[in-house]
């Protein structure tokens, strides 16, 4: 039996054009970037030339990237670096934040900030007025996620961007689930700060990058070298970042073909769960292409996650990092506070470049098989 895997929003198979990038840099290219010789030359090329293709693919200025360990660095970084200097003052962000953002403002809380949750509508979505009405005049950050991990959500990040126009907070948003699938031109979004991360585009692990708008101010998180303009100390992971450079390259080289595919897959998947009489509702609406979020009624999440292990096809309950734990998905809990049910029996499936249109339909029917035998 095949194994299927529908798990791209944890994360995602390595293009081999990406492996084929990056060979050449561990083998030829081993100086380090901050050395003035020639191989530490070589090797600041490459990251100043990944640093601008990088930059031009989200509409920013080369000084304005900051290549991390990935998205949960970067998160980490827009959020106490814009903090650590103040020591107090108020947070907003929201329920629904990746763990990244979550545990990072829950730290900053313990130093004495005041951090507000908006919570969600039962569609998914935290909306623009609900930020707005919990904004104060000692608010100094904002976080709200552009996509959400779990249930591929769209949030109102352009209102919000507008709203704070005339706030002097700053504005983060946790962009890892939205590259590859969203257009993302930080000329037209007014966001400050914007956390990326390489493996959930087909590129290497442990390579990420923040956009911090020029001007906002950066304390750093690490204390060495005055790599990433002081911003980010410790030799810079050139290998990987080629890597996320050529991932991004083609990314933006097939980002709407790809889009369309993933729509036809979650289309097609849907489709033959309602053939095979499956009993099912998709939690949260205005969804991107690549994520599905799927509460099966009479179910519980344990025992599918096991069978469809068993069946060969690789899905989650919600983030990966909490995966093997089984605690009901703060996401859900969030939006459906009155529903137990649904936080137990609700299962994300991702699309990627692992899919094609035949292995999707052969997944939904192993999960509609599955789903019938445990429905006896
Ligand atoms: C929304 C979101 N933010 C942050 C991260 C963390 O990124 P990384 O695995 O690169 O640290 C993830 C990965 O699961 C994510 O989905």
């Amino acid at each position: 039996m095949e194994a299927i895997y529908l798990d791209h929003a944890a994360t995602t198979p390595v293009h081999d054009e990406v492996i084929e990038a990056m060979v050449p840099v561990y083998r030829e290219v081993y100086g380090n970037p901050s050395s003035i010789h020639q191989y530490g030359r070589k090797a600041r090329q490459v990251l100043d030339e990944a640093r601008r293709k990088v930059a031009a693919s989200i509409g920013a200025g080369e000084k304005e990237i900051i290549f991390t360990s990935g998205g949960t660095e970067a998160d980490n970084l827009a959020i106490f670096g814009v903090t650590e200097e103040l020591g107090e003052g108020h947070v907003v962000t929201t329920s629904i934040e990746h763990h990244a953002v979550l545990h990072a403002v829950a730290a900053l809380e313990k130093q004495g900030f005041d951090v507000t949750y908006v919570a969600p509508e039962p569609d998914g979505a935290v909306t623009a007025e609900a930020v707005k009405e919990a904004l104060r005049e000692d608010t100094v950050l904002v976080s709200v996620m552009m996509v959400n991990n779990e249930t591929g959500v769209r949030q109102p990040v352009e209102e919000i961007g507008e709203a704070l126009k005339n706030h002097p907070a700053y504005f983060h948003s946790d962009a890892v689930q939205a590259l590859g699938i969203e257009n993302i031109d930080v000329r037209e979004t007014a966001v400050d700060l914007l956390a990326f991360s390489g493996h959930k585009i087909n590129g290497p692990k442990g390579i990420g990058f923040l956009f911090a708008r020029e001007g906002v101010p950066l304390t750093p998180m690490t204390y060495g070298g005055e790599q990433e303009r002081k911003r980010r100390a410790g030799t810079e992971n050139v290998q990987a970042v080629k890597g996320l450079e050529k991932a991004m390259e083609m990314m933006e080289e097939n980002r709407e073909e790809n889009v369309a595919q993933y729509e036809n897959y979650k289309k097609s998947f849907l489709s033959v769960l309602e053939e095979e009489e499956v009993s099912f509702e998709v939690n949260g609406q205005n969804t991107t292409a690549a994520i599905v979020n799927i509460s099966f009624h009479n179910m519980d999440v344990e025992t599918m996650l096991t069978n469809f292990d068993l069946e060969k096809v690789a899905a989650s309950s919600g983030s990966a990092c909490t995966a093997g734990s089984f605690e009901p998905s703060h996401v859900l809990s969030a939006m459906f506070p009155d529903d137990p049910e649904r936080m137990r029996n609700s299962i994300r499936f991702s699309f990627g470049a692992a899919n094609n249109e035949t292995n999707v339909k052969e997944a939904a029917r192993r999960v509609a098989s599955i789903y019938r035998r445990l429905n006896k």
